[in-house]
């Protein structure tokens, strides 16, 4: 999929920015805190409803700016081209899909935007909330059932949580509807994210090997948040009483974890830190081709401040097999990669919120 045309108002820096976009590498230069990684978040924001830097989304309208809004074309592989809009407005956000109002649910489900930037490595030396992301994400726009199933789960969690927390006696008819229902879905979710992983292992030994060929073959480890031989169920109620003495629950797929193993770097300790980087790298890039195979196109591809975080050969490797995939890619930096002077690309200088094409 294409983004043609994307319109951000009050976003960050930005005031008001139209872009025409080409189907391969757009590239946006310009010096720190001129607005290069606003615009990629802009993109980012239609597929996740949420920036993927820390904050709270309120902190991406502008200053001075009661509301914010991105719009945008995307073309899909069939030619044919959504119309995307999210906004925010006295605090309430809101979506549309070719001039329907929907939830941000089902904006989200009809754009893909993956992203390598400073912060992804989080997703290798990182906490397991970047991991959980991640595999939600994958898991959200492959498996229809997913995104009502992780809401049952997070009320079910919430409610017992509330129960934990109340100081009432942890009584079975109090609890068990509520563990009944964290079995149910979590088992579920626990299935499709096991799943998930079994597809994306052979792809993220693909990326890997390009990447990282030092480090030999990689063993993709998943934890599922409860001991693999017991029932959640069973396993909720009798970790019931030091889970009241913690105040929340200790067990399900909101303790799940997923981790590489490198032969050539057992432990992550071993890697340096550009090796976790490209690690994490492999991993978004094996998930844009997870999803390029499961729904026949590609998503768009974010490379922010791309040149700060890979030397020029791992650069060129990335930038080759995208072109060959045929993906659109959003690319920022304060300065051009050599990769990139000899493929086609248009070139945007950006500079205090303003963004004007070169080429
Ligand atoms: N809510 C906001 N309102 C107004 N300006 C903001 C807001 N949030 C951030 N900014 C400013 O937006 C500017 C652009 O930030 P951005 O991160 O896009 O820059 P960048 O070009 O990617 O810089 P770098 O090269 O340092 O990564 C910064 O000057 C920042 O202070
Ligand atoms: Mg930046």
């Amino acid at each position: 999929m294409n983004l043609l045309v994307l319109r951000i108002q009050n976003l960050r820096c930005l005031d008001l920015v139209e872009l025409e976009l080409t189907p391969g590498i757009n590239v946006f230069l310009g010096n720190n805190g001129a607005g290069k990684t606003s615009v990629l978040e802009a993109a980012f924001l239609l597929s996740h409803a949420q920036s993927f830097r820390s904050g709270g989304k309120e902190t991406l309208i502008r200053r001075d700016a009661g509301e914010l809004s991105v719009y945008a074309e995307l073309q899909r592989a069939n030619g044919y081209i959504n119309r995307l809009g999210l906004g925010c407005a006295d605090g309430r956000w809101s979506a549309r899909v070719d001039g329907n109002t929907v939830s941000l649910g089902q904006l989200v489900h009809a754009c893909a935007v993956v992203c390598f930037e400073p912060g992804t490595h989080a997703l290798v030396a990182g906490g397991g909330e970047h991991r959980r992301r991640f595999l939600n994400w994958g898991l959200f726009h492959v498996e229809p059932a997913f995104l009502d199933t992780w809401r049952r789960y997070e009320r079910a969690l919430k409610q017992r949580n509330k129960l934990l927390r109340s100081g009432q006696a942890t009584d079975p008819p109090l609890f068990t509807p509520w563990e009944r229902e964290l079995a149910e879905a979590g088992t579920a979710i626990d299935q499709q994210r096991a799943a998930y992983l079994q597809r994306l292992q052979p792809l993220l030994q693909e990326s890997v090997s390009k990447l990282l060929p030092e480090l030999g073959s990689l063993e993709l480890r998943y934890r599922r948040g409860w001991p693999d031989t017991a029932d959640l169920q069973l396993a909720l109620a009798e970790q019931r009483d030091r889970d009241g003495a913690r105040g929340h629950t200790t067990l399900g797929v909101h303790r799940a974890d997923w981790s590489l193993v490198f032969e050539g770097a057992p432990l992550r300790e071993h890697l340096s830190r550009g090796q976790e980087k490209l690690a994490a790298l492999a991993c978004v890039l094996a998930q844009a081709r997870l999803y390029a195979l499961e729904r026949a196109e590609w998503p768009v591809v974010c490379l922010d401040d791309f040149a700060s975080e890979l030397d020029e050969e791992h650069q060129e490797a990335v930038v080759a097999e995208l072109m060959t995939a045929g993906a659109q890619v959003l690319l920022s930096g304060t300065r051009v990669a050599r990769s990139l002077s000899a493929s086609s690309s248009s070139r945007f200088h950006v500079e205090r919120g303003q963004v004007a094409r070169l080429l």
